[in-house]
């Protein structure tokens, strides 16, 4: 299904619907964001974005302009992991339940397709130093369980209903418009947050846990893509990161570059739970795809610090 229609974005208002509401207009595609603002803000749109503030789950929220969307690209969720270990049946509403009401939506304005934004999180402590889609998966949190049922939904209402769906796996994404003072952003924001305040960032354990680190820029392509463009995306979960694995010391060595000078860095004991080592591979999104995230780390850190660094940030 290719569909020249608009597209449904929730979550649109957060930091990777942001990117994938520009890049759909780049590509002379409607977006349509639906968000309640929750964890995302306005000012990450730009002011032609038709923004709806609402919650994605009440249906009849949605304009009648749904009616002639050829896909909806669900973000819509709670991500900070520690909250939905506090606040469980909150995560099962935003997580969950919320999927469910994206299939209902998807079924009543006859929308044929649903990119669904998983998690890398689903593959739990695998103890390998790469993770493959046909991996055992052992979500730990109730984030991560949500997020999988949401995945195991999904392939139920291909099957039953006949939605073309695909399930996206991200990684750790990182980049401009992550919100720096969520104490839950990701680790480079906070690290990006802290360098160029000239403060002292914290690495949890001896800095050698591994991760995949994926651009927001590339990953609103792949999400762009899979939304609007008829071709082999299959139905099964698919990987999105860069197939390579940097440590937090490493980290370190490219922010000591950009900046001209070295991070200072206070070591604490090493976290329970934290995964040690993350690397997806990519075989399946490149089959998908075609192609692989591109963007060196030096590259989006470039862009993560320039954008810290502009006014409106400050
Ligand atoms: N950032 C990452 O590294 C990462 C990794 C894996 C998966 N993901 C997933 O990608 C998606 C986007 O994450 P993000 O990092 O951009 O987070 P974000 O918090 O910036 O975006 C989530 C957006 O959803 C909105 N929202 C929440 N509940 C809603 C509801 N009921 N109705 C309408 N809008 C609602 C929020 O206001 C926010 O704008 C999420 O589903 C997240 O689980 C992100």
């Amino acid at each position: 299904m290719n569909g020249s229609g608009s597209v449904v974005v929730t979550g649109g208002a957060g930091f990777i619907g942001s990117h994938v509401a520009s890049l759909l207009q780049q590509r002379d595609r409607q977006p349509i964001v639906l968000d309640n603002l929750q964890s995302g803000n306005p000012s990450n749109l730009q002011r032609d974005v038709p923004l709806i503030v609402d919650d994605a789950g009440r249906i009849d929220a949605w304009p009648t302009a749904a009616r002639n969307a050829s896909a909806i690209v669900h973000l819509a969720a709670m991500p900070a992991v520690q909250d939905t270990v506090e606040r469980p049946l909150e995560s099962h509403t935003a997580n969950f339940v919320l999927t469910q009401h994206l299939v209902e939506a998807a079924r009543r304005y006859g929308i044929p397709r649903i990119v669904y934004a998983s998690t890398a999180a689903v593959y739990g402590n695998t103890g390998q130093a790469e993770q493959h889609e046909d991996d055992a998966t052992d979500p730990l949190t109730p984030y991560a369980i949500d997020k999988h049922a949401g995945e195991r939904y999904l392939r139920f209402a291909a099957e039953q209903y006949g939605l073309e769906t695909v399930t996206l796996r991200f990684f750790n994404v990182y980049g401009p418009r992550q919100n720096p003072s969520s104490p839950y952003s990701g680790v480079l924001t906070q690290f990006s947050s802290r360098l160029i305040r000239n403060q002292p960032i914290v690495i949890y354990g001896d800095g050698q846990q591994t991760r995949d680190f994926v651009y927001v820029g590339d990953v609103a392509q792949v999400v762009v893509d899979a939304a609007t463009q008829a071709s082999r995306w299959p139905a099964g979960p698919i990987n999105v990161g860069t197939g390579t694995s940097v440590d937090l010391l490493q980290v370190v060595g490219v922010f000591s570059d950009l900046l001209g000078r070295a991070p200072q860095v206070q070591h604490e004991p090493a976290r329970t739970g934290d995964v040690r080592d993350s690397k997806a591979n990519v075989d399946r999104l490149h089959a998908a795809w075609g192609n692989t995230p591109q963007t060196s780390l030096r590259d989006g850190l470039h862009a993560l610090i320039d954008w810290m660094q502009t006014p409106a940030q400050g």
